[in-house]
């Protein structure tokens, strides 16, 4: 596992956007894994300033998106859909046949699950999946619990969840849908490569329980432990409870 940590946010999403831009470079039909959340927007923004400078081409490329909200179609501004086509698809030279996002309103739910994990499987497997973290120190929407999720499945958020992500329902938090879609634990450790992103202080506690605490289902980041290819980028306040003889400065 390599820790990079950078001065702040903008440079963390600057060597997280160049990341996947070598990624791309190495292997031009790469399959992304994506994610949403407020942590990857700058990284978002930054490719899409590459692919403005013509210094990235999505053209080949797949993206997978992580999880998505039950209940809440494409259309709704909240869904994970949508997020992702603000802040990055409509932007870049991506068309709809490249990318995939779980259906959070599919009629049979457990079918698209099993799909999806199908679907991920024969496009080859995710090359680099790009993961935020949650308070709570989930990984999609993979919660706390006493077992690890192995594929994609339907899950029930935390209170603690639906408190976090209320800042984006007007901070209703009856309004925060209380079921979601996400790959499992297994499906995200099929990636060839994990980028885990964490910015400010209030991750910073996930982060420490993440590297030195126990591997366990209460901690659910804490199974990268075990993955052989991760690496985590922090801005300073993520890092901030880290030895500093864990991480790199870059
Ligand atoms: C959300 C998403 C995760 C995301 C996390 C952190 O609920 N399901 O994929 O990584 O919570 O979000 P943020 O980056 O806004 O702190």
């Amino acid at each position: 596992m390599e820790i990079l940590t950078c001065k702040d946010y903008s440079a963390m999403s600057q060597k997280a956007a160049e990341i996947i831009a070598s990624q791309i470079k190495s292997k031009p039909d790469s399959a992304l894994g994506l994610a949403t959340g407020s942590t990857p927007i700058k990284m978002y923004d930054q490719l899409v300033e590459m692919h403005k400078d013509s210094l990235i081409d999505f053209s080949q490329i797949k993206t997978f998106n992580l999880d998505e909200y039950c209940e809440l179609p494409q259309s709704n501004p909240q869904s994970y859909y949508y997020f992702m086509e603000e802040n990055f698809f409509r932007k870049v030279n991506l068309k709809k046949e490249q990318i995939y996002i779980p259906n959070g309103v599919a009629e049979d739910l457990e079918l698209e699950c099993v799909n999806y994990d199908n679907l991920i499987d024969s496009s080859g497997g995710i090359d680099l999946q790009v993961l935020g973290i949650g308070n709570n120190s989930h990984i999609g929407f993979n919660e706390p619990k006493d077992y690890f999720e192995k594929n994609t499945h339907i899950t029930q958020l935390d209170e603690s969840t639906l408190e976090a992500n209320a800042r984006f329902f007007d901070d209703n938090i009856e309004a925060v849908p209380k079921k979601a879609i996400t790959m499992g634990i297994g499906s995200i450790f099929k990636s060839k490569k994990i980028m885990l992103l964490a910015s400010g202080e209030s991750k910073a506690k996930a982060i420490y329980n993440t590297l030195y605490g126990k591997i366990t289902p209460t901690v659910p980041s804490s199974i990268l432990n075990l993955h052989p290819n991760v690496i985590i980028i922090l801005d300073e306040k993520a890092a901030s409870l880290l030895d500093e003889q864990d991480f790199k400065r870059v």
